[in-house]
């Protein structure tokens, strides 16, 4: 027993020491890049694994259209990273391998496929989430995800803190004794202050007057209650928004209840409540499958769908029927992040006409809808000059 409790004891201060070295890095971190400075913005499109290969390539082909100019002036650079397959990450027993991480490190945004994360029983070894490693390698700190249903009125943005919280450490847990296991969550001030504010900022660039933190810090004291603490000093710093928190349990429900919810706009929470609610707000919008997700640091950028990979999909066969909105809303926030804002609207209005409001054709996920090759050529032809806005007035109007 005492081996097991001092074997504990020192991961423990392993754990601590990482933690601390942690923090001094974000308290020198450097400031955001800035893309003006940037001869040619270099852009890793990586397919990933399951589903991931087929959403994204029709994620990239709608970029390559809309960013045709900038790719022939050399302003923009696709470049296709292979290698963060389950396979091959299973190969390599490495969450991503060494040398496709060094080769995403020369990038500066990524558009990443969804890729399988293993769990205790898989036939692949049971190696930390890739999604998990690369927002911590590239210190991508702020996940964020837009829930849209104009028809509901609903308009939310969601500010997931993405390095800390219960899944930094979520490979780190101790199993003392055999019957013993403990994991561990983390909340570090400079964590929570950079996401806390980014999303002050964001609703103050963007007009929006409320900013909603979501935690359980009536339980969850310390670091819950440290996430929560921080948000408050920080709304002190914006008069002109309105702040007030949430419990997640309650919040849960509150997303249900039609009257509710559409007070809601921007909404911080830390990552584990991050995780959960976006599935369910997304929802909302038509499911998992049509909502995007922006991982930002000041260094980095990946843009992906907020699913995983879906390899049953694959397994029967039905992958070229998966629904790529996902990764083209991805697309859309990726535009926006190097400053296309226009492009990105006609891309979002065109997702909304087809996925929404008109829905031509419909993605089913089996053969009985549209295959992903069938709506891109539908998205692409409702971008065209002139149609896009012609398309929309009407819509306005009936609706
Ligand atoms: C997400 C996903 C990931 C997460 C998985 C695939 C590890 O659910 O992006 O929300 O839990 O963060
Ligand atoms: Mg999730």
């Amino acid at each position: 027993m005492a081996n097991a409790l001092d074997k504990a004891k020192s991961r423990f201060e392993g754990i601590l020491k990482e933690q601390l070295d942690r923090i001094e890095r974000m308290k020198s971190e450097e400031d955001w890049i800035d893309y003006r400075q940037v001869d040619t913005i270099a852009i890793g499109i990586l397919g990933g694994d399951g589903i991931g290969p087929f959403i994204t390539e029709h994620a990239a082909k709608v970029l390559e259209f809309l960013l045709e100019d900038e790719l022939k002036s050399g302003r923009v650079a696709f470049h296709v990273i292979d290698g963060l397959t389950i396979e091959n990450r299973a190969e390599k027993n490495q969450s991503v391998p060494d040398d496709v991480l060094e080769e995403i490190k020369t990038q500066h945004i990524l558009l990443k496929g969804p890729t399988t994360t293993p769990r205790k029983g898989d036939p692949w070894p049971n190696i930390e989430s890739c999604n998990v490693s690369l927002r911590r390698y590239l210190d991508l700190f702020a996940n964020i995800r837009p829930v849209k249903v104009p028809k509901e009125g609903i308009d939310w943005v969601f500010f997931r803190e993405n390095t800390e919280g219960a899944y930094v450490l979520g490979s780190s847990g101790i199993n003392v004794t055999e019957d013993l296991a403990i994991d561990f969550t983390v909340t570090t001030s400079q964590g929570t202050d950079r996401i806390v504010r980014l999303a002050f900022d964001y609703a103050k660039k963007n007009g929006i007057n409320r900013v909603t933190a979501v935690t359980k810090a009536n339980v969850v004291k310390t670091t819950d209650g440290k996430f929560l603490s921080i948000a408050q000093q920080i709304a002190s710093e914006y008069p002109d928004i309105e702040f007030d928190d949430w419990y997640i349990d309650i919040m849960t429900a509150k997303l249900v209840d039609k009257k509710r919810r559409t007070q809601f706009k921007v909404m911080i929470l830390p990552n584990l409540y991050g995780d959960i609610l976006t599935d369910e707000a997304a929802e909302f919008q038509g499911g998992v499958g049509t909502a995007g997700s922006a991982n930002i640091g000041k260094r980095y950028a990946m843009f992906e769908a907020i699913h995983g990979s879906a390899p049953r999909m694959v397994d029967e066969g039905r992958a070229q029927y998966a629904d790529p909105s996902s990764m083209i809303r991805a697309g859309a926030m990726l535009l926006r992040h190097i400053g296309a804002e226009n492009r990105a609207r006609r891309l979002e209005m065109a997702l909304d006409i087809c996925g929404s409001l008109e829905r031509k054709i419909s993605i089913t996920g089996r053969s009985t809808g549209a295959n992903g090759n069938e709506y891109v050529g539908y998205l692409m032809d409702t971008m065209k000059d002139g149609e896009l806005e012609n398309r929309w007035k009407s819509y306005q109007e009936t609706t």
